[in-house]
């Protein structure tokens, strides 16, 4: 019965056993699954728009190559997490008109405009450096279809770092212009980059739970923490300066005190009222609303298909 199940479940989870699809698990850690899988989905999905803005803009073939081989990186990503989500009885159809109906979340970040080449730099190194302190983690998340997505999804992110870095890299050792171009757009992905890990822990309503669960392994606030450990040294190499005047690394805690994320400002974006929020919805409706045929010509060429083998 329900009693025996629970305790079963329990127990696989506290041995760091994985759950798999058809394992019974409580309602609640299944809904829980489907809220931040799909999210995490959405976010891949919607995260390509900022980025796809600099395809055909980027400053040689190479670097285009590179550029769209990312993008189409984050398209993956998004697929193997919607199929994750999937597996726990949610249908695609169902996710995807959460997302254009503008009901569905998804990463805060990707509400930021892109308005210059060193965009590209900032959202690898700061964006794609903070996706792989989240995500190294949920490696090992108790739910085993989503831990395995993210060993590869990890893989590549940390590619994705190491490639914005290298672009920061560039225009810091170009001309004075560049340089200040560089400065400029890590001016501004810096403090939206701490937010992404979500809100402070004493105002996170999902992570004791989660935690427990073994979904998320560390708090919002200590993997923020971790991420600044991490960028603080890159900086140095890079000769640039983090914005945050008080940033500064205390002896008596063991961690970098830091100024004050604006979390106001992270739930108005949260609310939809970000810089982009309209415009990244309108763009994704009308890439669905234009990609109906493909469905279509899909649908229809699988019953053409199942009736020739009935036949
Ligand atoms: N952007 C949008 N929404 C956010 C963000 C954010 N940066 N951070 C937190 N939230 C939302 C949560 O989804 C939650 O909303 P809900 O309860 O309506 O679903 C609410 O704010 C409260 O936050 P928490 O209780 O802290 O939520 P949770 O335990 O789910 O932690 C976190 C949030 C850390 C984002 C977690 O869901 C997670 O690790 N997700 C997987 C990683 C991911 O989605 N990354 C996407 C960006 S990285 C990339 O795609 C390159």
């Amino acid at each position: 019965d329900d009693a025996d199940a629970l305790a079963r479940f329990d127990e696989l989870v506290a041995h760091e056993q994985r759950i798999e699809p058809r394992d019974w698990m409580p309602d609640a850690y299944r809904k829980t699954l489907i809220r931040q899988i799909s999210q995490h989905a959405h976010s891949e999905i919607i995260g390509m728009q900022p980025e796809g803005n600099w395809i055909t803009r980027a400053p040689s073939l190479k670097r285009k190559a590179i550029l769209m081989a990312k993008v189409q990186d984050e398209a993956g990503h998004g697929l193997y997490l919607y199929s994750a989500a999937q597996t726990l009885g949610v249908t695609r159809d169902t996710m995807t008109d959460q997302l254009i109906s503008g009901k569905a979340k998804y990463s805060s970040i990707f509400n930021y405009p892109t308005p210059t080449w060193a965009d590209m730099g900032a959202i690898g190194w700061l964006v794609d450096g903070a996706a792989i302190v989240n995500q190294v983690p949920l490696c090992r998340a108790s739910y085993g279809p989503y831990g395995r997505a993210m060993v590869r999804v990890c893989k590549e992110e940390s590619f994705h770092q190491r490639q914005g870095f290298e672009i920061l890299l560039t225009l810091m050792q170009g001309s004075e212009e560049q340089r200040e171009m560089a400065q400029d757009a890590v001016n501004r992905w810096y403090w939206p980059s701490l937010a992404m890990f979500g809100p402070p822990d004493d105002q996170s309503p999902n992570s004791a739970q989660s935690m427990k669960w073994k979904i998320k392994r560390f708090s919002n606030d200590d993997l923020r923490q971790r991420f600044v450990g991490m960028l603080v040294p890159q900086a140095e190499i890079l000769g640039i300066t983090l914005p945050d005047p008080e940033l500064k690394w205390n002896e008596e805690t063991g961690a970098y005190d830091m100024g004050e994320i604006d979390w106001d400002e992270f739930f108005e974006v949260l609310r939809g009222n970000g810089p982009c929020n309209a415009e990244r919805l309108e763009r994704r409706r009308t890439a669905h609303e234009e990609g109906a045929w493909v469905r279509e010509a899909a649908a229809e060429y699988a019953r053409k298909q199942a009736l020739r083998t009935e036949g």
